[in-house]
């Protein structure tokens, strides 16, 4: 135990810790407290139930994974607590937006106290190996709530009909035109995901992935062809002009079903002009070149089947980033666009960053699947029905929280995350 806390291993987690926590607190500095509440949809939450969120996982994981630890408002839990039924009952999800209090200011407050007594049980060194495995997930988790917590603000602002800027200072994003190229793959016996973590006994330290991209398992991957981009914006309104919102047969049924039913003539948040989109900062004119964003399953597959295409499977997509890491050059938040951008590079790019890219799989087990143990072991298991599997991270997304083997999941009617697609198709 000792050797694990005195180690550089657990100086760079406290380390993290602080950086992670402060950039929460700094995606949420430009919000007022009415800002913070508003719940625009039952799948988004306000941003202040995302700083309580995120919070009290650490004291209900963490810290109260010691016996005798008193949270400081144990009558939050029920109001904090998202899913996880082995914790407790919890507040309805379509009703966080009816959390007047406790106020932003009491939440910040929360989240100061917390944090000192994770610095200092870190300090103490009184954190056993399991402890210290909840901070690392817990510190994941939060990167997650940090993009939940852009996009599910876009929404809310965009849902105002003033569309106020989160920001006013964002730069327009590059966005150089590109050829769109094809990169054949042969066919292979391939292997996808990631050994598990947290290794069998603590062994050799693993570096983190959820339970849900393991085990590494063989896959038989077809002959294939992928585009070496994402589809761009202009690239859909051809699309768009061609009566791709108007031709049932390309879509399919739900889809088509959901388009009439809500009357879906274009990605979510564009203008009816084509030509401008809402953004966290405001309403902007499209860059052309950049890749088209807040789109749905239905959306990008009836896009793929115009294009003679077809989205990939995630074996595709994973095998076209295997070896490759995001680098500080992709377009995550660090990048400080949050919008897409465009990339005039060659060859196989934007894998990371940018858009999250629909894929064809249902977010389904990998053969041998099994959920962590303890009620984390509710974090993903348990939506795997009726999901699809999304691949590579945006530019709301915090680039450490990245790799080519994370599978993020939504359901295919969900539009409100920037998700696009790059196009797959069968080669010869
Ligand atoms: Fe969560």
């Amino acid at each position: 135990m000792e050797a694990i806390l005195d180690s550089p291993a657990s100086d760079r987690l406290a380390d993290r810790y602080a950086q992670v926590r402060a950039r929460t607190g700094a995606l949420a500095a430009p919000l007022s407290a009415e800002d913070a509440m508003v719940q625009s949809m039952p799948d988004a939450s306000p941003a202040k139930w995302h700083l309580a969120h995120t919070t009290w996982f650490f004291e209900q994981f963490v810290l109260g994974a010691r016996p005798g630890y008193r949270p400081l408002h144990p009558e939050w839990a029920y109001l904090f607590n998202s899913y996880y039924q082995g914790v407790g009952p919890m507040h309805p999800r379509p009703k966080r937006g009816l959390l007047s209090r406790p106020s932003l200011d009491a939440v910040r407050a929360w989240r100061e106290t917390v944090d000192a007594r994770v610095d200092a049980a870190l300090a103490r060194g009184d954190c056993d190996v399991a402890m210290l495995q909840a901070l690392e997930l817990g510190l994941q988790h939060e990167q997650q709530h940090q993009e939940l917590l852009l996009t599910d603000l876009q929404h809310a602002l965009w849902s105002n009909p003033l569309q106020p800027a989160y920001r006013d200072d964002l730069p327009p994003p590059p966005a150089p035109a590109s050829a769109l190229q094809w990169q054949r793959f042969d066919e292979a016996m391939i292997e996808i995901g990631a050994p598990g973590w947290p290794a069998p006994n603590d062994a050799a330290p693993a570096p983190f992935a959820y339970d849900n991209e393991s085990p590494r398992h063989r896959v038989l991957s077809p002959a294939f062809a992928l585009a070496t981009r994402p589809v761009s914006n202009d690239e859909y309104r051809g699309f768009i002009a061609d009566g791709g919102y108007r031709t049932p047969a390309l879509w399919l049924s739900d889809g088509w079903a959901l388009l009439q039913e809500q009357g879906w003539q274009r990605p979510l948040y564009w203008r009816d002009d084509l030509t401008h989109a809402y953004t966290l900062g405001g309403v902007r004119a499209l860059a052309p070149h950049a890749p088209v964003a807040h789109l749905s399953l239905y959306e990008a597959d009836a896009f793929a089947r115009w294009a003679g295409a077809r989205l990939p499977t995630e074996a595709e997509w994973e095998r076209a980033a295997a070896g490759r890491v995001p680098q500080a050059d992709d377009n995550f938040v660090e990048a400080g666009l949050l919008q897409p951008r465009g990339n005039a590079g060659t060859g196989m790019r934007q894998l990371f960053g940018d858009v999250w890219e629909w894929t064809a799989s249902a977010y389904l087990p990998y053969p041998g699947f099994r959920p962590w143990t303890g009620t984390v072991g509710e974090y993903n298991g348990k939506f795997m029905s009726g999901q699809c599997v999304l691949r590579g991270g945006s530019c709301a997304s915090p680039r450490g929280h990245l790799r080519a083997s994370y599978r993020n999941f939504f359901q295919p009617s969900a539009r409100w995350q920037f998700a696009g697609l790059r196009l797959s198709r069968d080669a010869a």
